[in-house]
């Protein structure tokens, strides 16, 4: 079971689309997916469930938020109880692969600010260790799931790099950085880069420590920077976008040949319909032509996945 977040300090540069697609097409393949909606914009949760079923059936104790609170409060819980499967998605893939969420809550925003209260520590070696204790929440979590009951938990993380989004990179074997080919982005992935060593440093830094043997090491992989809303004019990226590319292809990290392609109408509509563009009925060229770049986009995630699965 690989575990993979999904993740960009910047907002709006579509994690969550990514997301939602890249798990619909791995399902529709055949595959079991688990995504975890750790956005307290739960945006992943309402492109998949209605607000009604949301307050009816999961609001008050279904959501990452409650399992984070309930550690807070020494309860125990364990994550598989708050897996949902959403209706509408599981009537289009009938039965191929999986694709199960763990829906989020707008009061995750506190459990961000929580978390870091839980930080400190009388001494620097009990900070220290309180550090691993709360970088470690999620992946201690998701250990509690069975090996084999997912191929894979796609984990879509906030415009942020607060404790919780470090919790998902702590428990992940990869991160997929989505981007938009522009100025500002292009400057952020860097500094993305930047932020991402220094958490694995800290923390590998501070599980070598005396008294932590049981911590193991984490080195998550980036497995690549995907490049979306991407505007294309005659089968290519319009040239204003393309420096933007090249310059990213130029920072020595993975950068996916495929990208998703711009189309406000298909992917606006498709958090209403509760479905990921992948799984949408369509009949025009255009909405083909989006669904094929999604297509090769997962193709070559996919690739990337085999390189490192074991023989
Ligand atoms: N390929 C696309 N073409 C056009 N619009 C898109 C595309 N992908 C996403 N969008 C739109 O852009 C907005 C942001 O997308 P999305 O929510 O996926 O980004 P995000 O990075 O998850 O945002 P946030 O940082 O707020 O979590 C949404 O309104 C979405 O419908
Ligand atoms: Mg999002």
């Amino acid at each position: 079971m690989w575990i993979v977040s999904v993740i960009n300090y910047k907002g709006g540069v579509g994690k969550t689309t990514t997301t939602a697609n890249l798990a619909a097409e791995l399902a529709w393949r055949g595959q079991r997916v688990l995504l975890i909606d750790l956005d307290p914009q739960a945006s992943l949760t309402f492109s998949l469930v209605t607000p009604d079923e949301w307050e009816r059936d999961l609001a008050a104790s279904k959501t990452i938020k409650s399992w984070f609170d309930a550690f807070m409060n020494k309860s125990t819980g364990a994550l598989t109880d708050l897996v949902v499967t959403p209706r509408r998605a599981a009537a289009v893939l009938r039965g191929k692969g999986k694709l199960d969420l763990i829906a989020s809550h707008l009061g995750l925003i506190n459990v961000d600010l929580e978390l870091a209260t839980e930080l400190g520590g009388a001494t620097l070696k009990q900070s220290k260790l309180n550090y691993l204790k709360v970088h470690r929440r999620l992946a201690d979590g998701l250990s509690q799931i069975a090996d084999d009951s997912y191929d894979i938990v796609l984990i879509d993380c906030p415009p942020n790099f607060n404790v919780v989004t470090k919790t998902a990179i702590v428990a992940s074997d990869f991160v997929l950085i989505p981007a938009k080919p522009d100025y500002l982005s292009t400057l952020g992935i860097d500094y993305l880069q930047r932020n991402l060593n220094e958490l694995v440093e800290s923390y590998n830094e501070y599980a070598n420590l005396e008294g932590t043997a049981g911590v193991a090491r984490i080195s998550p992989e980036i497995l690549g920077i995907v490049f979306t809303m991407v505007q294309i004019y005659g089968g290519q990226p319009i040239a204003a976008i393309r420096p933007f590319i090249a310059k990213t292809k130029k920072l020595g990290t993975h950068v996916f040949d495929a990208h998703i392609r711009e189309n406000k109408t298909i992917f606006g509509d498709a958090p209403q319909i509760g479905l990921p563009v992948v799984l949408h009925r369509y009949s025009s060229g255009t909405h083909n032509d989006v669904v094929l770049g999604l297509e090769e986009f997962v193709d070559q995630f996919q690739a990337r996945l085999a390189h490192w699965s074991p023989a």
